[in-house]
């Protein structure tokens, strides 16, 4: 029997440059596959369907079992945490809503001290998805950094100019600082109990991390990171961590370099030659196919997927999109995409 290092996720992310990469995709599992809105539809809401192990598991094991990617993502959501925090969350009408905190009294309502028992089914997910994975595919967990997941506990749900979270962390730094600073607590209880129940790397989804200027993406973007990346390498450092600072542009270079992170998750806007030319040769990076090409199939995502790969030839990689799955792909071109990936590596 060969050993977990075999499994081609944690090898790239060890930093081999592997052909075929291996791949995975972001929100691999949810409504583009017939399964999952079955298995939705007989589930009160999605909050139990992420705190009930058995039915996570099932949602989690779905696309491995339709299309064989090297890894699995724990099916949960970001918003998990400040539910857990004791926010109310609900994911009724479009997206997520939750009772908006504005303020210190608001910060003064969560409470950090139980939030492991109250996770607890998420880590149940992991042990149970650990149990029934192919030997070759990894189990990767993740957690909303404290940045992206700021924003929907101030805003109250998805936002289009950040106006309330970005003014409150201008106008009091100080305060806003002890939101960031439970958000950042309670995300290292979540991923570290994920690490301890199987999970073999984890994620950190910054969404919207490209909505600051330098200075604050400094303090609210790269130093919550770094401590994060510090509190899991002490307890864990094997876990590889993989940091997703999505639309972050040119601050791409300072993440790499100043947060720990063991690789970058690159969004669609990202080009291969500022990778080559502005981040380490030997940092593993991982992406960014545009979902909307994956959408659309046929000779586009062909053309795409050979420059993918021609483009980070000789770097370890991970082939991913650069946001998540659409509701409205086909589930038959993410069949495509995985012969496409089988495939040996095209010349120029
Ligand atoms: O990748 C996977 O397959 C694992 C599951 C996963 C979900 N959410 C399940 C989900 C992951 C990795 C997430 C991350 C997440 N959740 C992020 C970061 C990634 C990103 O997209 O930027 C964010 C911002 C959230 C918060 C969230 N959850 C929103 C804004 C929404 C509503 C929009 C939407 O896509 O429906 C959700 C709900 C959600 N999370 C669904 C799924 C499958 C859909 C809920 C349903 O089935 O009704």
């Amino acid at each position: 029997m060969r050993g977990a290092s075999s499994k081609p996720l944690l090898r790239a992310l060890a930093g081999e440059a592997l052909d075929p990469p291996p791949w995975w995709l972001m929100r691999q599992a949810g409504r583009y596959l017939p399964e999952y809105r079955a298995l939705r539809a007989r589930t009160a809401d999605f909050v139990t369907l992420c705190l009930t192990p058995a039915l996570a598991t099932e949602a989690t094991l779905q696309p491995i079992r339709r299309f064989g990617m090297d890894a699995a993502i724990l099916f949960s959501d970001i918003l998990l945490v400040p539910r857990a925090l004791g926010q109310s969350v609900g994911f009724a009408g479009d997206g997520p809503a939750l009772d908006p905190i504005i303020d210190a009294a608001g910060v003064g309502t969560l409470a950090l001290s139980g939030i492991a028992s109250r996770l607890g089914p998420v880590f149940e997910a992991a042990a149970q998805v650990r149990g029934a994975l192919p030997e070759q595919t990894a189990l990767i967990g993740f957690a909303g950094a404290p940045w992206t997941v700021a924003t929907y506990m101030v805003e109250g749900g998805s936002s289009r100019d950040f106006g309330r979270v970005k003014s409150w962390a201008y106008r009091e730094p100080q305060g806003f600082a002890e939101l960031i600073g439970i958000v950042e607590a309670a995300t290292i209880e979540f991923l570290a109990g994920q690490i301890a129940a199987g999970v073999e790397v984890v994620q950190l989804f910054d969404s919207w991390a490209g909505v600051l200027p330098e200075s604050g993406f400094a303090r609210w973007v790269i130093a919550p990171t770094a401590r994060i990346v510090a509190a899991l390498k002490a307890r864990f450092p094997a876990c590889p961590v993989i940091g997703f600072p999505r639309g972050s542009g040119v601050l791409y270079e300072r993440y790499a370099a100043e947060t720990g992170v063991d690789a970058v998750s690159l969004d669609t806007g990202v080009p291969g030659g500022f990778v080559q030319a502005r981040l380490p040769a030997r940092l593993p990076v991982q992406g960014n196919l545009d979902p909307v090409i994956l959408k659309v199939g046929g000779a586009a995502l062909r053309e795409a997927v050979a420059d993918l790969r021609r483009g980070f030839a000789g770097r370890p990689y991970v082939f991913n999109l650069g946001h998540g799955v659409l509701p409205d792909t086909p589930a038959e071109h993410v069949a495509e995409l995985s012969r496409l990936l089988a495939e040996p590596r095209s010349p120029s």
